[in-house]
């Protein structure tokens, strides 16, 4: 079977198998304030999952660089060693301080694509611009003023600008971002955490948001336009560097073009898989529920190649296969 025709058919709903065990795995530690714990019983679940997928898969999008994270580093092989080669972009628990305060929207959070087709982003910052499907191309830029998208993003929507809504992660770095949208009469819809899902609301009409900006991690910012090509819609992001060890990761990344504007095919442009699921409540998904004898999910699974959303809701016993 061609490597394509095996990811489409065995891999979707497999991968939203992997996200579940993460989830399960990091809700144990909601609200024990510790964020590193929390995230390191993700990361234990998710490898164990993964590495029962008869795949050749490598981590592109992982929780570090080989000689700072013992498990899923980036360039891990993963996976039985036997099938089809994949680019794996992950981050078990998407929301590490929101878990260890149980506070609303950590996620675990999986994309896969066939190999080479995500992009390498090391672990640093990116500036970032998406909004959700139905615009012309080009309706906001990255490199435009908040004020000129607002105002360009008002006119494809045929709404004043009062009816905007912007997704922005709540940080002083934003501040500017924050007045200019506020200036406008736009309204900002601010989030502690978790940018993956701030990216992925802009394409879901029930949250009311119409643009997400500002800057967030890189890895993140993969994972969200895996989501996107899901779903539609456009995003743009830069990678952004504090010093000169950053700028070393990303060559070592193999990025020669340090200050290049991505686009959402240059993010992710393979047939994506998508999955994530809740850990805690939030926007986008249920949290983990834990009862007497079962333990409750919420996933959602998406695929770039056939746009299809698939919500799944599963309750597991708990009788130590969790
Ligand atoms: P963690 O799960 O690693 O804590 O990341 C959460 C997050 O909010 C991301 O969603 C976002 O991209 C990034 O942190 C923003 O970084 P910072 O907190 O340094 O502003």
């Amino acid at each position: 079977m061609a490597d394509q025709e095996f990811l489409d058919r065995v891999f979707t709903m497999e991968v939203g198998r992997c996200t579940e065990a993460a989830a399960v795995a990091a809700s144990r530690m909601i609200g024990r304030g510790d964020k590193e714990g929390a995230d390191q019983e993700a990361v234990n679940a998710l490898r164990d999952a993964f590495n029962k997928l008869e795949m050749r898969g490598v981590v592109v999008i992982g929780e570090g660089e080989r000689d700072e994270a013992p498990m899923l580093y980036i360039g891990e092989e993963v996976g039985t060693g036997r099938g089809p080669k994949i680019d794996i972009a992950l981050d078990p628990l998407e929301g590490t301080t929101l878990t260890a305060k149980a506070m609303a929207n950590a996620l675990s959070v999986v994309a896969m694509a066939q190999g080479g087709t995500l992009l390498h982003a090391p672990d640093v910052y990116m500036q970032k611009i998406a909004v959700g499907p139905g615009y012309p191309n080009g309706v906001v830029d990255l490199d435009a003023s908040v004020e000129d998208n607002i105002a360009s993003l008002a006119k494809a929507k045929g709404a004043p600008a009062s009816e905007i809504t912007l997704c922005v992660l709540d940080r002083e770095r934003h501040d500017g971002i924050i007045a200019g949208a506020r200036k406008m009469g736009a309204r900002v819809f601010l989030i502690p955490d978790g940018d993956v899902a701030g990216v992925f609301h802009t394409a879901e009409a029930h949250t009311g948001i119409d643009m997400y900006v500002g800057s967030g991690g890189a890895p993140e910012g993969v994972l969200a336009a895996a989501a996107l090509r899901c779903v539609g819609g456009q995003m743009q992001g830069r990678l952004l560097f504090r010093n000169d060890d950053e700028r070393l990761r990303a060559e070592r990344a193999g990025i020669t073009d340090l200050n290049r504007k991505y686009g959402l095919m240059d993010l992710a442009s393979g047939d994506v898989i998508f999955a994530a699921t809740g850990v805690t409540n939030g926007s986008m998904l249920e949290g983990v529920r834990w009862e007497k004898d079962f333990v409750h999910t919420h996933t959602v699974i998406m695929r770039s190649k056939t746009g299809t959303v698939r919500y799944i809701k599963a309750r597991t016993p708990r009788d130590g296969r969790q």
